[in-house]
């Protein structure tokens, strides 16, 4: 039956409701980014217990005991009869073990690790794992003894809320705003320490989309090559300061995008195996070719040293993924990773206390989820790492030199 409504039962939302709902929003973001970090409210690093820090060292823990009571390496405090370690101490430890066995670059500083390698994680499909990709990957490359700077090119700050900064309480100059706008070339004055020791961060709120209108003006006034305000910020004193820099985007082909890209050698595309999030990857694909395409027109020829496909949010029961897979391994060969990121409750527990599978308490870590998020994660940063390698060492050889 229709009834006739009369003038007052219109449907109606005003401005005055759609501010109150936003405030609310803002107050319960921010309570709730308090009670994740209490008591501190702050967010504090995890800590380790032995058998972590072993493994993290490559060794077992009868060795990390014995070496322990040789002295020079941090003693860790024995609490409820385990020894813990501070994220520091397991760094640590983590730098004397992977130093010496490998000499290759594995510590920050080497004769081989002449200036950072650059990762920027993209797709322009949101949801599908970016700013959670970016946030473990520093997590995991800062255990095993890199210097990290992560760049948020995203203005909803995301992975700034990760390391544990509230884009909110951000000014320009803490961003890339500053070198979109040219008020500075170098991005040094925006890098600030975090919660983790050797992440540092320049971070992104809402205020950096005014990179959307600065750097077409400047190309228009002075014919300034806007793809490039973020190599060039990333400027030799800060490449020389850290081992990677790992730059997350937004879910859209816009000019910071263009820039993260464009400052890339090795570029890391977080793809779920659904067929929708497929052909959508296609359209990204098209895309970014016809960029690339562009920059070469500017004699810029692009050249990125790794290009991945990271299977992400992989649902175990979903059964038309493995038809997608399919199509995925088809279409993108050699370029897809091998290892997959599960879609698991330990990673979505993390998110809602603004963290990661790193960040997990020893007491979250029984989860029964959390091992199996943990290794994947930890087969990600393997592999991502032997390709910094690979790129740390194309940047002391020869130009022509191929590996
Ligand atoms: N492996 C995973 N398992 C479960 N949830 C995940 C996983 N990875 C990401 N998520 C969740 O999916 C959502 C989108 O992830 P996010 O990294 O923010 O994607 P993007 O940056 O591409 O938008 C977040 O809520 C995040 O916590
Ligand atoms: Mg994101």
């Amino acid at each position: 039956m229709v009834t006739l409504q009369t003038p007052s039962a219109r449907p109606s939302v005003s401005i005055a409701d759609l501010a109150a709902m936003r405030t609310r929003a803002h107050a319960v973001v921010s309570e709730n980014r308090a009670a994740a970090a209490a008591p501190s409210a702050q967010k504090v690093p995890p800590e380790f217990n032995s058998s972590q820090v072993a493994e993290l060292c490559g060794i077992d823990r009868n060795k990390l005991e014995h070496r322990r009571r040789k002295g020079g390496l941090p003693d860790g405090r024995e609490e409820a009869r385990r020894r813990m370690f501070t994220l520091k101490e397991a760094q640590a430890w983590v730098l004397e073990y992977r130093y010496a066995k490998t000499k290759r670059g594995c510590v920050p500083k080497t004769g081989l690790v002449p200036k950072a390698a650059v990762i920027t994680v993209g797709n322009f499909k949101g949801g599908v794992g970016k700013s959670t990709t970016a946030a473990t990957l520093a997590q995991g490359f800062s255990l095993r003894g890199h210097k990290v700077l992560v760049v948020d090119t995203d203005p909803q700050g995301s992975l700034t809320s990760l390391m544990g900064v509230a884009p909110e309480t951000l000014e320009d100059e803490d961003t890339i705003l500053t070198v979109a706008s040219g008020d500075a070339t170098s991005l040094a004055e925006a890098i600030r320490p975090t919660y983790w020791s050797n992440i540092h961060l320049i971070g992104a709120a809402p205020r950096i989309s005014g990179a959307q209108f600065h750097l077409p003006a400047r190309a228009q006034k002075d014919g300034f090559h806007f793809w490039s305000a973020l190599s060039i910020g990333l400027d030799a004193d800060i490449r020389d300061l850290y081992d990677v820099v790992i730059i997350d985007t937004p879910p859209a082909l816009d000019y910071l995008t263009i820039n993260a890209f464009f400052a890339a050698d090795i570029l890391l595309v977080p793809l779920p195996p659904s067929a929708m999030d497929f052909v959508s990857s296609t359209q990204f694909w098209d895309l970014f070719v016809d960029l690339n395409e562009e920059f070469a027109e500017y004699g810029m020829v692009k050249e990125y040293s790794f290009v991945n496909v990271l299977l992400s949010r992989v649902d175990a029961n979903d059964s038309a993924a493995a038809l997608v897979r399919e199509w995925i391994s088809e279409s993108y060969g050699k370029h897809v990773l091998p290892v997959e990121i599960p879609s698991t409750a330990a990673a979505k527990t993390a998110a809602a206390e603004f963290g990661t599978v790193y960040d997990a308490t020893v007491a979250q870590q029984s989860a029964r989820t959390y091992r199996r998020a943990y290794e994947a994660y930890e087969r990600l940063v393997e592999i991502v790492e032997d390709q910094l390698q690979r790129v740390w060492l194309s940047h002391v050889l020869p130009q022509g030199d191929g590996l």
